[in-house]
């Protein structure tokens, strides 16, 4: 009996530390739909910039990880199909897309960032 009630007290305690991560869940969820961009640009693209690539490069583009990660006049540097090459292979630090992305995705991702100058 005396075990059971040991048992039942250490299952309250953690009820409320699931209560107390819930919360903290919901606040961390709160931050990051803040986050999310109102970038101009299709909005499937956008929201798959926001979903793979915001973590990084910011909600205003301006990047998250350094002047490389900067792709606010990314187009004037580097063609559409240069992007695509970055996205797929990705580069020192960005990851590369190729198994994450279906062509679709990184060709328009490309496109709109080739618009990017
Ligand atoms: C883990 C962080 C990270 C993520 C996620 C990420 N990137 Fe990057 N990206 C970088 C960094 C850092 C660079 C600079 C080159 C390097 O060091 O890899 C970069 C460079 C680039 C460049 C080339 C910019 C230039 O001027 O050389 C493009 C284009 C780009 N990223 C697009 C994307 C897209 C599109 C996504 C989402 C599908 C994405 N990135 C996701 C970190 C990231």
């Amino acid at each position: 009996m005396t075990k059971w009630t040991t048992r039942h007290k250490s299952t309250t305690i953690s009820l409320k530390l699931l209560t107390a991560i819930f919360a903290l869940l919901a606040l961390a969820a709160c931050g990051s739909s803040k986050s999310s961009s109102t970038l101009d640009g299709p909005k499937e693209t956008v929201a798959l910039y926001n979903a793979r690539c915001i973590s990084c490069h910011a909600t205003d583009l301006s990047g998250k990880v350094g002047p490389d990660s900067d792709l606010r006049t990314v187009g004037s540097r580097m063609t559409k199909e240069q992007i695509v090459q970055e996205i797929t292979n990705g580069g020192d630090i960005m990851p590369a897309f190729a198994s994450k992305l279906n062509a679709d995705e990184i060709n328009a991702l490309a496109d709109w960032l080739s618009k990017q100058q």
